[in-house]
């Protein structure tokens, strides 16, 4: 049985956003994400995806938002154009079955992949034959963390301003390694020994 896992990064007062945005800049800890996500699948919430601009390169990206239509439309330079799957036609050799609603095609990004859907019970890690990374943000952390088998957290060692926060993992995640320690965060591996199953 395969699961969720996710990536995410928090201040000491479990900030992980404000205004939209991530407070801070560690490139270093920015690095480590692309490590772990690249050839991978990252899944995010449609206001992660908006702040980010554009899909996260060499990755396939897949976007939450109840409103795909409207995404579609108000992003014309990242959306040339788009069907809606009914079904029926081979998508990708790692999607098993036709679940997508819509799949835009990105102007010209090459392999990076954007699909977007309409609900988390449409999306079953074990369609897939690589991880998918839960990305956030915290609506998105909030709803999967539960479904997730391990979260990779950089704690960042201050207390930042922010309107975005991490839900309480605590109950059931358990730290197994401190994968890093630098001076500015740290970067811990939990692991959950029970997921939630859709
Ligand atoms: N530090 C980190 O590791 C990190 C990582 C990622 C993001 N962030 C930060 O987190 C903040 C954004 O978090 P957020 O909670 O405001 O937004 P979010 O989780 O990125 O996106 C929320 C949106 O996702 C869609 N959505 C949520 N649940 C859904 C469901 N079950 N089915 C379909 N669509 C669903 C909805 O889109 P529609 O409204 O379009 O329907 C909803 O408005 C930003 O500040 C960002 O910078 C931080």
């Amino acid at each position: 049985m395969k699961h969720f896992k996710a990536i995410a990064a928090m201040s000491l007062n479990r900030v992980i956003g404000d205004g939209n945005k991530i407070p801070w800049h560690l490139p270093e800890d920015f690095k480590w994400f692309k490590a772990k996500t690249v050839g991978n699948i990252a899944l995010m919430g449609r206001k992660t995806f908006e702040s980010l601009g554009r899909p996260l390169p060499n990755r396939r990206n897949l976007v939450l938002t109840r409103h795909p239509q409207k995404l579609l439309h108000e992003h014309p330079d990242v959306f040339e154009h788009f069907h809606e799957w009914r079904g029926g036609k081979d998508v990708g050799d790692d999607i098993k079955r036709p679940y997508q609603l819509f799949i835009p095609r990105v102007k010209a990004r090459g392999r990076e992949d954007l699909l977007l859907f309409k609900s988390l019970e449409l999306i079953d890690p074990n369609e897939f034959d690589c991880d998918i990374f839960v990305c956030g943000g915290a609506q998105i952390y909030e709803q999967l963390l539960p479904r997730c088998s391990d979260l990779f957290l950089t704690v960042v060692k201050r207390e930042v301003a922010g309107d975005a926060l991490f839900p309480r993992f605590e109950d059931f995640f358990k730290l197994d390694e401190i994968v890093r320690d630098e001076a500015e965060f740290e970067i811990r591996h939990y692991r959950n020994p029970d997921p939630v199953s859709a």
